[in-house]
């Protein structure tokens, strides 16, 4: 409240000597808004091992958008020794109302395996400086954060999700986030609790969201009848991620793409269309195609030991008695093909882990198979109604969680925690006899 309360009035006398200053200027009144950069994101400009961006909103333009990059050192002269980068400005319209500024600044010709500092800002107002470390450029063992929807309770019980995942992994080098990031996409007001919760983390752990089907929601008074299959623009105000998805859908950026981090290849893929049936039907089928086409490519020519794939809706269901076989058929007959590891999913607001299936059945642990995961970390739950008999190894409802996956180079470690920190599962993936 002391908090809410000191950033008001900071607010207000901002906006007092604005005022006072225009008046005695005879300039037009000013609106006083800040350019102090709020909800600092960390995402990808290109190579992990050498490049990292980062996105960050004012809400006034600012004139001269920049970030300064430095390597790590305990004295506080960091300005002396840092690089400064230009950055780019985007004026984003907001619902219900207003205008804010993103801004995105790429970091790149950085050391592999480095911890660096950053800040950001237009010159004069800058944040406080935030550490990343750069990826090595080799295989190497490494820790991430999988979270499943967050979605609802987005301001009282999902930031500590949050804040304990990363007590328990603070070296973890990305947070993995399955979709239905909020309730309503298109909703500023819920992307400022989304922020919030994730806080400093956000600036300090790069992000690799998949969009859900809430994150594709229009505002209520849109005119599309059906479903449009693209995200809201606050989606990539917000992320910087890789722009490899394929070529023919340029419009659908942030939602198709593929980063290479020390030996993991992640495919992070929207399935809304291969999972909901209400668009225009000659946009989704081409959309399929294209995700398709360029998913085999993707694990065809995937030079990585470990593919892992995040998408929202999941192949295997076990709550609200939903089924995507169409989505089973296209890309699950890839994974198999291709020896996908993991799969990360959400969508059924419960957890859920599969033995290793292959073709949709049980399979050793020294064979080619798929482990299917799906989780929760907000607060809507839903009930298991289909328990997947001799496909799934664990079931748990009721629960928020988030998970630590290790990556090492003969396993894949996954360790599921409730919300209290609680380990409530635990399996290892190793790599099957005759594959890469
Ligand atoms: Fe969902």
């Amino acid at each position: 409240m002391t908090h809410t309360h000191r950033r008001i009035a900071g607010a207000c006398l901002t906006a007092l000597l604005v005022v006072a200053w225009s008046a005695g200027n005879h300039v037009t009144a000013q609106t006083g808004a800040s350019t102090t950069p709020t909800r600092i994101i960390l995402g990808w400009a290109g190579s992990p091992a050498t490049s990292q961006a980062v996105t960050w909103r004012t809400a006034a333009a600012i004139a001269t958008p920049q970030a300064q990059v430095a390597l790590a050192v305990a004295s506080p002269d960091l300005a002396k020794t840092a690089t400064t980068v230009a950055a780019h400005s985007t004026m984003v319209d907001l619902y219900p109302s207003g205008t804010v500024y993103h801004h995105v600044a790429r970091l790149e010709g950085l050391r592999p395996a480095t911890r660096y500092l950053y800040r950001v800002g237009d010159g004069k107002t800058w944040s406080e400086w935030l550490a990343f470390v750069t990826a090595s450029d080799q295989p190497a063992p490494f820790r991430f954060i999988y979270i499943g929807d967050a979605q609802n309770g987005l301001a009282d019980v999902f930031p500590r999700t949050i804040r304990a995942a990363y007590a328990q992994a603070p070296d973890a080098r990305l947070v993995v986030d399955a979709g239905d990031l909020l309730a309503e996409g298109y909703d500023d007001r819920l992307w400022e609790e989304w922020t919030r919760a994730f806080g400093f983390v956000a600036g300090s752990v790069p992000n690799l969201p998949v969009p859900g089907n809430h994150d594709e929601h229009r505002a209520p008074e849109s005119s599309d009848a059906k479903k449009v299959l693209a995200v809201s623009s606050l989606w990539n105000a917000h992320f910087s991620l890789p722009t490899n998805g394929p070529a023919d859908l340029g419009s659908l950026a942030g939602q198709f793409y593929f980063l290479d981090y020390q030996g993991v290849r992640f495919i992070c893929l929207d399935v809304n269309p291969f999972a909901n049936e209400d668009y225009v039907e000659a946009e989704r089928a081409h959309v399929q195609a294209s995700v398709v086409a360029w998913l085999r490519l993707a694990l065809a020519n995937n030079p990585n030991r470990w593919t892992i794939v995040v998408q929202h809706q999941p192949l295997y269901d076990v709550s609200k008695d939903r089924d995507y076989p169409e989505m089973r058929a296209a890309l699950g007959a890839l994974y198999d093909e291709f020896h996908v590891d993991l799969v990360l999913q959400g969508h059924d607001h419960a957890y859920a882990r599969s033995f290793k299936l292959n073709a949709g059945r049980r399979v050793g642990d020294t064979e080619p198979g798929t482990v299917y995961m799906l989780s929760v970390s907000g607060s809507k739950m839903y009930a298991v109604t289909e328990r997947q008999e001799g496909r799934m190894a664990k079931i748990i409802e009721g629960i928020q969680l988030y998970q630590v996956v290790t990556v090492e180079e003969g396993r894949l470690s996954v360790d599921s925690f409730g919300a209290d920190d609680g380990r409530v599962d635990s399996f290892q993936i190793a790599r099957a006899v005759g594959t890469r």
